[in-house]
């Protein structure tokens, strides 16, 4: 029998046992209130984010998280790309495939298996429209195809609706190439096992590569996005075999590339280019070409987006810099309501198991006007 004493015994050992657990609880909430780079990153459900070489829309105070579905087993597209949404960019719903890859055999241009990378997604306001852009690598191609694809929606959260893929500028001329390089005889196979030559590096600053795919459109790689204050947007991706980056403008729909275009760094090798604007001059970090492992960052800026570009020294500072701390570069996003405040988004590829790719996030300071990036095990994007 349980006598009266050992039931209040029994109940402040439960109002204990539960205020301990509320402290507990508490502490672990107070523990997730921060960004923790390279940990795993538990959404609403406890799962591992799985939104990969990604980017971020804020619209009516919602942040939306764009990236790339991985599986265990492959980097190729089993799923496509997911949407989270967060009010705090510190938890965040899943709000499930935004756009879906399509069944096997389909011969969609984004049949399961294709390789659809770094997604990035705009706010077009004259259509009313969300827009998608991404990376995409035809099924059982490699990476040969270097295509751009386009996905639309009514809704940020999709489903979006596949459109388009295609090599940008067809038939078009980058406004930066002199008219002297556009006629140039020199042709890639000239130059077949005689790379990275002095001769074959003056070839490729003079448009080498712009002349072979000219009539076909530019390949496009690794890609992101920027819509500029006066609501233009702008289609970044690594062109030319990864050697140069373009810079192209889109439509006024954001469904379509204008033509208006420019090459920076030719030859540069830069890959995962990040943009961001403070106080009138744009910063773009990109990283070199290794694959999945990390290298050094780069980074460029320009008082105009059409140029000139000047290449400014790594922005990461401390131990492991020059791995721009094992990760490479995908977005940077401007804090809403923040000024100059500014989060550098990056990826920790692993893939022997793709699901378990880590985010790299840290705020970017300035130091003499200059953007800079240093570790930190963990912080809050409000502090
Ligand atoms: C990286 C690129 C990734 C992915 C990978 C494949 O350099 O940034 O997005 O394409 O190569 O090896």
């Amino acid at each position: 029998m349980v006598d009266a004493n050992s039931t209040a015994n029994f109940g402040v050992g439960a109002f204990l046992l539960a205020a301990s657990e509320m402290v507990r609880y508490h502490e672990t909430e107070n523990k997730s209130a921060m960004i923790r780079p390279g940990e795993i990153w538990p959404d609403n459900t406890g799962t591992h984010i799985n939104a990969h070489g990604g980017g971020i829309l804020y619209k009516d105070g919602i942040y939306y998280w764009f990236g790339e579905h991985k599986s265990d087993h492959t980097s190729a597209a089993l799923k496509g790309v997911t949407c989270y949404s967060s009010t705090d960019l510190i938890h965040w719903k899943n709000e499930g495939i935004a756009l879906r890859v399509e069944p096997e055999g389909s011969g969609s241009d984004i049949e399961k298996g294709c390789i659809l990378e770094r997604p990035k997604v705009i706010y077009n306001e004259l259509t009313n429209k969300y827009v998608m852009w991404f990376h995409l690598e035809l099924k059982g191609k490699g990476y040969e195809a270097a295509r751009a694809g386009l996905a639309v929606s009514d809704y940020p959260t999709g489903p979006y609706q596949f459109i388009t893929s295609y090599r940008p500028n067809a038939g078009i001329w980058p406004e930066n190439m002199p008219d002297k390089h556009r006629t140039l005889k020199a042709k890639a196979s000239d130059f077949e096992g005689k790379l990275w030559t002095a001769k074959w590096r003056k070839v490729i600053d003079e448009g080498l590569l712009v002349r072979r795919d000219f009539e076909g459109g530019q390949m496009s790689r690794d890609m992101t996005l920027f819509v500029d204050e006066d609501k233009k947007a702008y289609h970044i991706y690594s062109s030319e075999e990864n050697l140069t980056l373009h810079i192209a403008e889109l439509s006024d729909d954001y469904q379509s590339h204008t033509g208006k275009y420019i090459r920076i760094y030719p030859g540069g090798h830069n890959e995962a280019p990040a943009i961001f604007k403070h106080k009138g001059t744009y910063f773009m970090i990109t990283s070199g070409c290794t694959g999945w492992d990390p290298n050094e960052a780069r980074m460029f800026f320009a008082p105009s987006i059409r140029g000139p570009w000047t290449q400014h020294s790594n922005p990461c500072i401390g131990k492991d810099a020059e791995l721009t701390f094992h990760s490479q570069s995908t977005f940077i996003l401007p804090v809403a309501g923040k000024e100059d405040t500014y989060i550098f988004m990056a990826d920790r590829w692993r893939p022997h198991l793709p699901s378990d790719a880590r985010y790299i996030w840290l705020p970017i300071e300035f130091e003499n006007g200059l953007p800079v990036l240093r570790w930190k095990d963990e912080w809050n994007p409000e502090l």
